[in-house]
């Protein structure tokens, strides 16, 4: 949907920041342009609404060469989001999300009234329509700029380092925001970031730029990490390679092993077994771990104290390798808690079987 031909760009003093970028971004997919910081990235996302000029090459969209479309018409069919959010300061938010509507000839009533449904979809509350940009945290400013961006319902989103900015546990929301909008929206995507962590959690396809503006490669995420396509790639991609393959595996094979479970109940009235032992409240759903050994107990047996270690992340078979470890390795008694689609316990992977279904599926 959006191609580069041969594009080159060489800024006013002689920098060249892009050389020959030749690339097909694909149509209803999320593309990462991802490397270090200057090699071009932010240079080639702002060749696609007009923002910079190619020095030579094209530029088109929907087969289209750009430099023949009115910019400023071009823009309003394309959202932008940027690591500032670039919000309007003396507006509220509500008149921020409406701008790009209302430019594009909406009555500001219908504008007002669409933008309340995406602020909701980007999961913001109606309460914060009637503020400022400055009374939000940077998560939420980051929001009312994915808003603002979807607001005119564009085919085409573009993104420029927006979470880089704010905490990593916000970024993590925001992260799984954009990819639950997505599956929603399937908008053609292009999200800047020199972030490899988050390029390999968002892209369907993930576009590796090294300095000098040169393009190394572009491929799935599973195929970068399996066949980086020089040193450039291997290195950037970076010690976590082998690791981040576990998140490309899906966990559907493991062996489940048996879980002591009680309930509060059989926990206060009956001797328990060594061990760990998992409690779980009465719809089988895990509460905790307890050591069992570690107990102070009545003479028959019960325990008296009930310090419970709360369970580590849990894995769902419908999940893969690396949500399995982690839920083995976050866990206390090294059992990772394995739950049904429901929430209810059904077993315990372990780390040695992790590694065990790498080996497999490597030799295989
Ligand atoms: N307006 C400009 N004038 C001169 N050089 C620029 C300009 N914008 C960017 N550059 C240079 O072009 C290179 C690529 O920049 P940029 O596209 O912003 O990289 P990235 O987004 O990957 O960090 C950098 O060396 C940068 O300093
Ligand atoms: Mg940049």
């Amino acid at each position: 949907m959006i191609s580069f031909d041969k594009v080159a760009k060489v800024y006013a003093d002689g920098t060249t920041a892009l050389d020959q970028l030749s690339l097909e971004v694909p149509r209803g997919r999320l593309t990462v342009f991802v490397g270090p910081s200057g090699c071009g990235k932010t240079t080639a996302l702002r060749m696609i609404n007009r923002m910079v000029e190619p020095t030579s090459g094209t530029v088109t969209v929907n087969g289209t060469d750009v430099a023949d479309v009115n910019p400023v018409r071009l823009r309003l069919g394309i959202g932008y989001v940027i690591q500032s959010a670039g919000l309007m300061p003396h507006q509220r938010v509500i008149d921020n999300v409406a701008t790009v509507p209302v430019l594009k000839g909406q009555s500001r009533r219908a504008a007002r009234k669409a933008a309340y449904q995406v602020l909701e979809r980007v999961g913001l509350s109606p309460k914060v329509a009637t503020r400022y940009p400055a009374q939000l945290s940077g998560g939420e400013q980051q929001r009312v700029g994915v808003a603002r961006a979807l607001a005119a319902d564009p085919p085409i989103l573009l993104m420029d380092e927006p979470f880089s900015a704010v905490d990593p546990v916000v970024r993590h929301d925001l992260q799984n925001e954009i990819l639950r909008l997505q599956s929603e929206l399937r908008k053609t995507v292009v999200f800047v970031t020199h972030d490899i962590d988050e390029a390999f959690r968002l892209g369907d396809v993930v576009a590796v730029f090294a300095p000098g503006g040169h393009l190394q490669q572009c491929d799935e995420p599973a195929k970068l990490l399996s066949r980086p396509a020089n040193n450039f790639v291997s290195k950037f991609i970076g010690l976590g390679r082998g690791y981040r393959l576990l998140q490309l595996i899906d966990g559907a094979g493991l062996p489940l092993h048996d879980i002591t479970c009680v309930t509060a109940n059989t926990l206060r009235d009956k001797p328990l077994p060594d061990g760990w032992v998992l409690v779980v409240d009465d719809g089988h759903a895990p509460l905790g771990w307890i050591d069992a050994n570690g107990l102070r107990r009545h003479q028959n047996g019960a325990a008296l104290s009930d310090t419970v270690t709360v369970v580590g992340s849990v894995f769902r078979p419908t999940g893969n390798l690396s949500q399995a470890l982690d839920a083995a390795l976050s866990s206390p008694s090294s059992m990772g808690v394995a739950v049904d689609e429901d929430g209810k316990v059904i077993g315990a992977v372990l780390a040695a079987d992790v590694l065990a279904a790498v080996t497999r599926r490597r030799q295989g």
